[in-house]
């Protein structure tokens, strides 16, 4: 091959392999990673797109120079000269390309082996209640809560995490599949009932981050949302001491406070808690609601929640509000019915 013709080929790449790496750079194809696993997740995104570059512009340089160089004229109707096989080319093009693909799949499991490692409080005894910190995520139709068990059960509807500590995860659901997604922590896992899948976040940024739900779980879907909410340890254990006085401890027997961890919001409107939702009737108007019903108001509530298809509000269908409610403790039926009641009233 000429020199010429080995320059012209370079050039060609070197243009391809550019406009590729400008697609590549420019366009934000992922939101910037927030936590050590979506860091490494990034290195194997970008270390499998500049391999792919190159191979790109290898191969577009050699077909953009054979498309111009030895394209037929109208004339000529000759055949080409006959070629044979040629060890070397074969050699090197079954050889790199399996030592690419072998270093993508060491790379890949270098990182799922380090993004899956949880790291546990030392046979010694290590007393820092956030190694690991666990916490348990439930899906339902149509919410997400978050329980501490290292912190006496403590249940939020947003998750608060502490800055550079890893999370497990232990992720489950009550009704039907979702799956827990934040973006920005690059995981995603499926919230399946009757089993537990566990999750290993080390956030390493702070701030509000999304989580949404990314399985079609029913109406609610697109509005099954809550926030991942990082923040430096000491204020994480702050926000945890306050929230468990604030509570009196496991048994949260606040109606505010239980609306929300039930996900209540998330389908209804009611004022007094600030819920604005559209999936299921407005509790602003209970006491409308029980009157059609033909029950008292209290009676009407607990049976609304503990068995949802007894009474259909018209407008609306069965089978949308989940039945799970029924498990609730009595205590915090009680808490609950209380609120919506006392709410509906004024
Ligand atoms: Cu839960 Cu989609």
């Amino acid at each position: 091959m000429r020199r010429g013709s080995v320059a012209q080929l370079v050039a060609i790449g070197i243009v391809c392999g550019g406009g590729a790496t400008l697609v590549a750079l420019l366009v934000p194809w992922l939101p910037s990673p927030a936590s050590r696993q979506a860091g490494r997740i990034d290195f194997v995104f970008w270390f499998v797109t500049a391999i792919s570059i190159a191979i790109f512009a290898l191969v577009a340089a050699v077909i953009i120079y054979a498309v111009v160089k030895f394209r037929a004229r109208p004339d000529e109707d000759a055949d080409g000269p006959p070629i044979h096989g040629h060890t070397g080319l074969e050699i090197a093009w079954t050889a790199v390309p399996a030592a690419l693909v072998t270093s993508i799949s060491i790379v890949s499991a270098v990182v799922l082996a380090q993004n899956d490692h949880i790291p546990h409080a030392s046979a010694a005894g290590n007393p820092d209640p956030l190694t690991p910190l666990v916490v348990d995520v439930t899906g339902q139709q149509f919410a997400w809560s978050f329980k501490y068990p290292g912190f006496g059960n403590l249940t939020s509807g947003t998750l608060k995490l502490p800055l550079r500590k890893t999370v497990e995860l232990r992720i489950t659901s009550l009704d039907v599949t979702h799956s827990f997604w934040v973006p920005e922590f690059g995981q995603k896992q499926d919230a399946v009932p009757g089993s537990v899948n566990k999750l290993a976040i080390t956030p390493d940024k702070r701030g509000i981050f999304p989580v949404i739900c990314t399985e079609l779980c029913g109406l609610g879907h697109a509005v099954m949302r809550s926030t991942a909410d990082v923040m430096p340890s000491k204020d994480f254990l702050a926000w945890a001491k306050g929230q468990q006085t604030k509570t009196g401890g496991p048994a949260a027997t606040s109606g505010k406070a239980l609306f929300t961890s039930n996900g209540c919001s998330s389908c209804h409107t009611f004022k007094p808690a600030g819920a604005t939702a559209k999936i299921g009737p407005d509790l602003d108007k209970l006491q409308q609601e029980a009157q059609r019903a033909g029950q008292p108001l209290d009676q009407f509530i607990r049976q609304s929640i503990v068995d949802p298809n007894a009474y259909i509000e018209p407008g609306f269908q069965k089978n949308i509000m989940p039945g799970t409610f029924a498990s609730l403790p009595k205590a915090q039926l009680d808490a609950l019915v209380a609120f919506l009641s006392a709410g509906a009233k004024k």
